[in-house]
């Protein structure tokens, strides 16, 4: 397993973060005895870095991470977890107050039974609470010892600078990570989201790397997914993220690539994603022993670059504006500059 730095923070994590939503979850998930096993194997191949979050199994996921963990070295470990999702029925229960940030936090510490949070992210925006209030509530956390480090997920870009910058004015928390849909078949953070990301010092934490299992060839050749699989039973919202045409085109060129480099299509997927250093670690969820083994090959695997790029080219994003007036106007503009612009835009 190797390790990185979580985006610009001094905190090492594995490469491969062992993500924990199939945990305790009835209808695509594994029951407490899997999970523990696959906790065990994710340790004992030298990960570090687990995600949770209060809302996974209704709260069932940190409590069984907490189990799993009990007799291990606290210290050893890297453990995230995830407040906004409601809690309870009530008004409160849910979003980015102060009062439901610190209510949240204590829940999380007691289901997981540790004394500190190492990551604590905010799961998503909240419209109606000031971002001031949120990240004050944040650094009020990291002050009295219960989160060491703060993270965003499933923001904007220009919500992510906001909240940064906020951070930064009060002078204190450091926004150190976002964690995004991000895998081959959907590159939309590649837009906006990580060149900010880039800019601030975030390291990005993908979750859904394997494109909720497509990526790993599974699906080849079905019209329709098989009801029992996690395609079938969540059709309202994996279709239309990834059943499309150009996805199945692209698996196939991950296959032919894992073929020539003789790893698995998932090794390959999830090791593109780590050819960016933009990219801390993608989050592998796994619902059995056998999923996590396999996928933790990429810990210490890096695809050869001709083949990165050739999947990268393979189902091309499509940036529109900006990007293609400043990829037009920017050479030009700055062609007296001996050195390319910093930060997100870089010259062709
Ligand atoms: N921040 C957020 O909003 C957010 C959202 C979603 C997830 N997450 C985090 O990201 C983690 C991963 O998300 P995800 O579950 O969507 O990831 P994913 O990589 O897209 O899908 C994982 C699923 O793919 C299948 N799979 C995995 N490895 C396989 C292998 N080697 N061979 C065949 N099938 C395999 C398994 O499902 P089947 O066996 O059932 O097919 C597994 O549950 C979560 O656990 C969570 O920590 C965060």
């Amino acid at each position: 397993m190797k390790y990185r730095y979580l985006g610009s923070s001094g905190l090492l994590v594995s490469r491969i973060c062992l993500g924990t939503m199939t945990f305790g979850n009835p209808d695509w998930g594994c029951d407490e005895e899997t999970a523990r096993a696959i906790v065990t194997a994710f340790l004992d191949s030298g990960g570090t870095f687990i995600d949770t979050a209060d809302m996974y199994s209704g709260g069932a996921s940190e409590e069984i991470l907490g189990r799993a963990i009990a007799d291990r070295n606290r210290h050893d470990l890297v453990i995230a977890t995830k407040c906004w999702f409601p809690t309870g029925s009530g008004p409160n229960a849910r979003g980015l107050s102060r009062k439901h940030i610190h209510e949240a936090c204590d829940a999380s510490l007691e289901r997981l039974g540790v004394d500190y949070i190492d990551l604590y992210q905010i799961h998503g925006p909240d419209p109606g609470t000031p971002i001031d209030e949120t990240m004050e509530a944040l650094g009020a956390l990291v002050d009295s010892g219960r989160v060491r480090y703060v993270g965003c997920s499933n923001l904007y870009a220009w919500q992510i600078v906001k909240a940064a910058m906020t951070g930064e004015q009060m002078g204190g928390p450091r926004l150190v990570s976002a964690q995004h849909l991000y895998n081959l078949v959907r590159r939309d953070v590649e837009r906006e989201i990580l060149p900010a990301c880039d800019d601030l010092g975030l390291g990005m934490i993908c979750w859904s790397p394997l494109a909720s299992g497509m990526l790993t060839g599974k699906y080849r050749g079905q019209s329709k997914p098989d009801p029992d699989s996690r395609f079938g039973r969540n059709i309202g919202i994996y279709l239309s993220r990834y059943w499309w045409e150009e996805a199945f085109a692209l698996v196939e060129e991950v296959v032919k690539a894992a073929g020539e480099v003789d790893r698995t299509p998932a090794t390959v997927a999830l090791s593109w994603l780590l050819g960016d250093r933009r990219v801390t670690a993608p989050i592998v969820g796994a619902r059995t022993v056998e999923q996590i083994k396999a996928n933790l090959e990429a810990g210490d695997y890096d695809l050869p670059m001709e083949i990165r790029e050739r999947l990268t080219a393979a189902m091309p994003l499509r940036h529109g504006y900006p990007k293609d007036w400043i990829d037009n106007s920017l050479p030009n503009t700055f062609r007296h500059a001996e050195f390319e612009p910093r930060h997100s835009v870089k010259l062709p």
